[in-house]
């Protein structure tokens, strides 16, 4: 690919509608992304940003069972809860569809019978467990038992959660079927399955050869040890009720595995979103000069990269991804996150506390996201980071700008005069931030993106501390214009910086700048100077950033015990 690619195509892993969505997923894989969407948005790039519901999958009926309810109540319920978090969060999708929808039913089933149509797949009949009492196959999550690799004694049938080992039903020690208890029996059934031996030269080539630079070293490693281990075919239909229907005449009660249908929903949602806005969708899936990047948990890693590009090889259509940047996992407080012990932060109950701060999350959640290593969030450091951070660096700088412009000229930007040294060397660094800045956004570095915004936000409070304006306003006032003009130009430059990152707060500085309606771009920051002109009106400060006192935190802590 050029470096300059014409177009991207970024997608956010399709979360499951079993339930709502915590920390974990937002660290992971939606900041990362909107981050990155965003930024490429400020460059003025073509760019998609897509994602929607994972709606197949045992996990949903199991849950209506719990619920006593439908899968379809359990899928509407958790769309829209999922749907409304991002929208809060401000994870700016520009699709976010359902694989519940006809699209998709139709897009995927188009895969399987043209797989199917070329001979790609294989038919298969072997021994799958099946539960007498109830009278049913068992796939995935109903089955539990003991994982080979760590002996966790509740693996389910299709991954661990333990170890992130993904497995299959046959591979566990002393299944057990979760719908009666009971020890299930082995029955031959037929399958289709896509044949993973046949891509492994592809899989070496492709990301064992070429991407060992660019790829992130835990997705490049995860990769090589599937491959070391030799790829085998790979079962992608199931005797299950939930799901679309395997699309060939007479075939009845199998439906396609989730994991075959699931990244296809990111075409069936860009197909979607190409109608709603009359636009090719093709260009976005099918142009070699496009880049499609995935966003996911390290437990997507194999998904994403051996076995959905499998099937877009086979199509002969597609475009490859051109990068996966999966992160490692988010624990809490210690521990992982579970839902099933309701160990987590669920976002739509963050937010229920803490009111209109979503940015105060998106920033501790970059700041510490586990990008080469599992980490670990504490209620202690968020509250540190806002305090000391958001509220003692940036919040800080912003308001001694706006203050002292009111206090001084009545929130009138003042006349820049002669340049001292160190006005022209700050200059020269405030301007260096957006291209610094945007590599590492680039290169997935979002921690060190916004280590970068925060040490910009430095970079002013240690010029007003080091030019003192309250101490010279009477002596020298013109000495002090130029040192509240350079302080303004700074903060524009901020608040550029902080779109992709923390956009709630960018809209706030936007407004007490009073520069909403004519937004410096990321990249006019290197052509232009100064970005707000003289006499230019702000408005009055606005806290951007209030301190969090000891009693909220010990309210979450308790809340967590519970
Ligand atoms: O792990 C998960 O939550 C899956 N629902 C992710 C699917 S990603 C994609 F392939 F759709
Ligand atoms: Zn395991």
């Amino acid at each position: 690919m050029s470096s300059s690619p014409k177009r991207y195509t970024i997608t956010a892993a399709l979360p499951y509608t079993n339930g709502p969505i915590h920390i974990g997923h937002l660290a992971g894989v939606y900041i990362p992304a909107d981050i990155y969407s965003r930024y490429l948005r400020e460059i003025e790039r073509d760019v998609i940003f897509i994602c929607g519901s994972d709606e197949h999958g045992v996990a949903i009926p199991i849950k209506a069972k719990k619920e006593g309810t439908s899968p379809k109540k359990i899928i509407d319920k958790y769309h829209k809860i999922i749907k409304d978090s991002f929208e809060n969060f401000g994870i700016s999708f520009d699709n976010y569809s359902r694989t519940s929808k006809k699209i998709h039913h139709e897009t995927a089933s188009e895969f399987f019978t043209l797989l199917n149509e070329q001979n790609k797949l294989i038919e298969k009949t072997s021994n799958q467990l099946y539960d007498i009492k109830e009278n049913q196959f068992l796939a995935d999550r109903y089955i539990i038992g003991e994982c080979p690799i760590c002996q966790n004694l509740e693996s389910y049938g299709d991954q661990c959660e333990e170890c992130g080992t993904s497995l299959s039903p046959t591979e566990l020690i002393n299944p057990k079927s979760t719908l009666s208890g009971s020890n299930p029996v082995l029955k031959k059934t037929k399958h289709w399955f896509l044949p993973l031996n046949d891509y492994e030269n592809f899989i070496k080539e492709w990301i064992l050869k070429s991407h060992k630079k660019d790829w992130k070293a835990n997705v490049y490693g995860q990769v090589k040890s599937w491959v070391d281990n030799g790829l085998k075919p790979r079962a992608i239909t199931r005797d299950l009720n939930w799901g679309i229907p395997v699309p060939i005449e007479k075939v009845k009660g199998k439906v396609l595995y989730v994991w075959f249908d699931a990244p296809i929903g990111y075409i069936s949602s860009t197909k979607e979103w190409a109608k709603n806005n009359n636009k090719d969708w093709r260009p976005y899936w099918q142009d070699k000069e496009t880049s499609l990047i995935h966003f996911i948990g390290k437990d997507n890693i194999v998904f994403h990269c051996i076995i959905f590009p499998s099937i877009l090889k086979a199509s002969k259509k597609y475009i490859l991804p051109s990068n996966v940047p999966a992160n490692e996992f988010l624990n809490l407080e210690g521990s992982k996150i579970s839902t099933s012990k309701n160990w987590a932060v669920w976002l739509h109950e963050y937010l229920k506390d803490f009111k209109n701060k979503q940015d105060i999350l998106r920033y501790v959640l970059t700041a510490n996201a586990p990008e080469t290593k599992d980490n670990d969030f504490t209620w202690k450091d968020f509250q540190a980071r806002n305090n000391n951070e958001l509220v003692a660096i940036l919040g800080n700088f912003i308001n001694r700008v706006t203050v002292l412009t009111h206090k001084y000229y009545n929130g009138k930007v003042p006349k820049i005069g002669l340049l001292s040294i160190i006005d022209n060397s700050t200059i020269k660094s405030l301007r260096e931030y957006p291209l610094i800045i945007g590599e590492k956004i680039e290169n997935f570095k979002f921690r060190d993106g916004i280590q970068e915004v925060m040490n910009l936000a430095r970079l002013g409070n240690k010029y007003l501390a080091d030019e003192e304006p309250w101490k010279i306003i009477k002596t020298n006032p013109d000495r002090v214009k130029t040192i509240i003009n350079i302080a303004i130009q700074i903060s524009c430059c901020l608040n550029v910086v902080c779109k992709p990152f923390l956009p709630f707060t960018s809209k706030k500085i936007e407004k007490i700048l009073n520069t909403e309606n004519k937004s410096l771009k990321w990249n006019q920051i290197k052509k232009t100077f100064p970005f707000i002109e003289e006499n230019h009106k702000i408005n009055s400060s606005e806290l951007l950033f209030e301190k969090i006192e000891d009693s909220e935190i010990e309210i979450q802590l308790k809340k967590l015990k519970k």
